[in-house]
Parts: C-alpha cells; structure tokens; sequence
C-alpha cells in the first residue's frame, strides 16, 4: 500500500504530512497553501463554474469532497450549493483540524482511501479532485469502487487529474477508462497548462533559492538547477553577494506577486489551447453519472 510512512516518497502519508507542517500562509511556494495561490483558485473557479453549468442539485442533497486538503474546494461547492450537506474526507488529521478550524460550513472527518467510512448509497455527489493517482494501481481500483458503491442511483461524481500519460498522475486514456469501468460519462472537459506550469516553475526556484539563502540552507540538488547553485555561491562573496541578494529578494517578491495571480494560469492557458490542444494538454476533468 502507498500509504505507508515514507516522509521523502512522492504521495504517500508521511509526504502529506510533512508538506502539512510545512504550511506557510505567506509563502506561495507552500504546497497547501490552496487559499491564495493563484493557481489553485483558478481551478477551483473552474470546477464552481464546471458545477454551476452541468449540475443541477435539488435542496437537502448530500455531497463527498474526497481529499479535502485545507477544505477550500469543499467551502466553495458549500456556497454553491448553499442547501445541501457537504462532507470533506482527507487522510491528514492536522489538515482535517485546520480545515475544520478555517471552514465553519462543510464537516470534515479523518478517512484513508481506499476505505470509506459511509454506508453504501449515501451521496448525491462526489467530488474526486486531484487525488486518486496519490493510491498505488490495487488501491485506485478499490478506492474506485467503494466511491462509486457510496452513490445513490442516478448520482453524480466528478473526476479530476493532472495528465503525464500516466507516469504519476493519469494518462487521458487510463482517467477515461477508470470512470468509463463503472460509470457513465456525460462529458469530458480538457485544461492546457504547460506553459503556465513551465513558467510557475521557474518562479518557485527564485523563491526557493531565496528562502534558502535567507536560512542558510544547503539547496536540495533536485530542486535547483546548476544555474540556481551557481548564483547561490555567488551570494556567499563579499559586496558582489551583498548586491547579488537584493536583486533576488526583489525577484522573489515579484514572484510571489506573479503566483498568487489567477488571470494569470487562466489567459496561459486559453493561449496555449489556442497554439497547440494535444501538445498544451495537462488536465482532464469528468463528469459522470451512476445509472438508476
Ligand atoms: C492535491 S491535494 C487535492 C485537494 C483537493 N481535492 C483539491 O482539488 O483542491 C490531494 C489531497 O488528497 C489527500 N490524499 C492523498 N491520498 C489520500 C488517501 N489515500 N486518502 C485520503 N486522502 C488522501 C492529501 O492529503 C491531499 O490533501
């Protein structure tokens, strides 16, 4: 199972919850930091609008955010459904109680996919945003199927992944086939950021070359490329490195300025549609239903 505690292996529990105790409201470069980064309120604007123009729920419908994090995507499906009964599940007990802590509206529990703690039948919808791939194959399936067996007949669920053919994350094929297994799709929806990405990227080194500098850490060598290591001996000369700091630490500002900016990865990404669809692709998103 891919849940056991390996602190420095990508997905698994302890991964989480370092990156938990890492929480830095003020940094965006912090990965929970969902509240404020630009990014993360583009998609989360993008799954609201996603809802608003294809679901259709009547009043005292029960919903699953599966993976809540800090609870902001559940906090906004509240608002929008502002009469149903939202329930946020996530794996991490410390980002459970900050969730708790920050959202009044939704309730949170403590649960590790592939289990469930919910009888079958019990949702209108579920939302499986941008974590089944976290699960190893075996665990996918069942985690597949036990959320697939908590909907009611003719409930909806929607699924959410970063595409890389399948590395990590999912390949197109392997998202569509997953849902396709048990449910019926009603539509598939396509996001194209690789150039925001590559360009986000390079604005998480700058402040990471920063905060290191500014702690006196040694760099992790997968994070920072030759150049970065280069500048960050620089820094260590007298008067030159002095010069060298300010000019980072102004670069770091404005980098932090630039992520928290949701127009930004959302005009990248209309343009990199437009350029090239199959070579910009880099998130599916699914709508499916539970036949009645
Ligand atoms: C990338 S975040 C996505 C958060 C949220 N769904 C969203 O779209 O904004 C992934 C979340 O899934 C949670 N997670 C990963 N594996 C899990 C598992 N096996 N059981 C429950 N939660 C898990 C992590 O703790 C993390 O909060």
């Amino acid at each position: 199972m891919k849940n056991d505690c390996q602190k420095d292996e990508w997905g698994t529990r302890c991964w989480f919850e370092t990156l938990a105790d890492q929480f830095d409201k003020k940094n965006l470069v912090s990965y929970f930091n969902h509240a404020t980064k630009g990014y993360e309120i583009y998609r989360r604007h993008k799954v609201i609008e996603l809802l608003r123009d294809n679901i259709d729920l009547v009043p005292g419908v029960t919903i699953l955010d599966v993976g809540s994090a800090m609870g902001e995507m559940s906090n906004a499906v509240c608002s929008l459904y502002p009469q149903a009964t939202v329930v946020g599940i996530d794996f991490i007990s410390s980002l459970i109680k900050l969730a708790s802590t920050m959202h009044r509206q939704p309730a949170f529990l403590v649960a590790a996919l592939p289990h469930t703690p919910f009888k079958r039948q019990t949702f209108d919808l579920i939302l499986a945003l941008e974590v089944l791939y976290y699960l190893g194959d075996e665990d996918r399936i069942k985690a597949w199927h036990n959320l697939c067996g908590l909907l009611k007949p003719g409930g909806k669920l929607v699924f959410t992944s970063f595409l890389d053919n399948g590395k990590r994350y999912f390949s197109r094929e392997s998202a569509i086939n997953l849902v396709a297994g048990i449910l019926e799709i009603e539509r598939i929806f396509f996001d194209y950021n690789r150039v925001f990405n590559f360009f986000s990227r390079q604005l998480e080194r700058i402040i990471r070359l920063k905060d290191s500098i500014d702690s006196n850490q040694s760099l992790d060598p997968q994070r920072i490329s030759p150049i970065f290591r280069a500048i960050f001996m620089v820094t260590k000369i007298p008067v030159i490195g002095t010069g060298l700091r300010l000019g980072l630490a102004i670069l770091s500002k404005a980098a932090q300025y630039c992520l928290g900016l949701e127009w930004l990865p959302r005009i990248l990404s209309i343009i990199s549609g437009k350029l090239s669809k199959s070579k910009n692709i880099t998130n599916i998103a699914i709508i499916a239903h539970k036949n009645k």
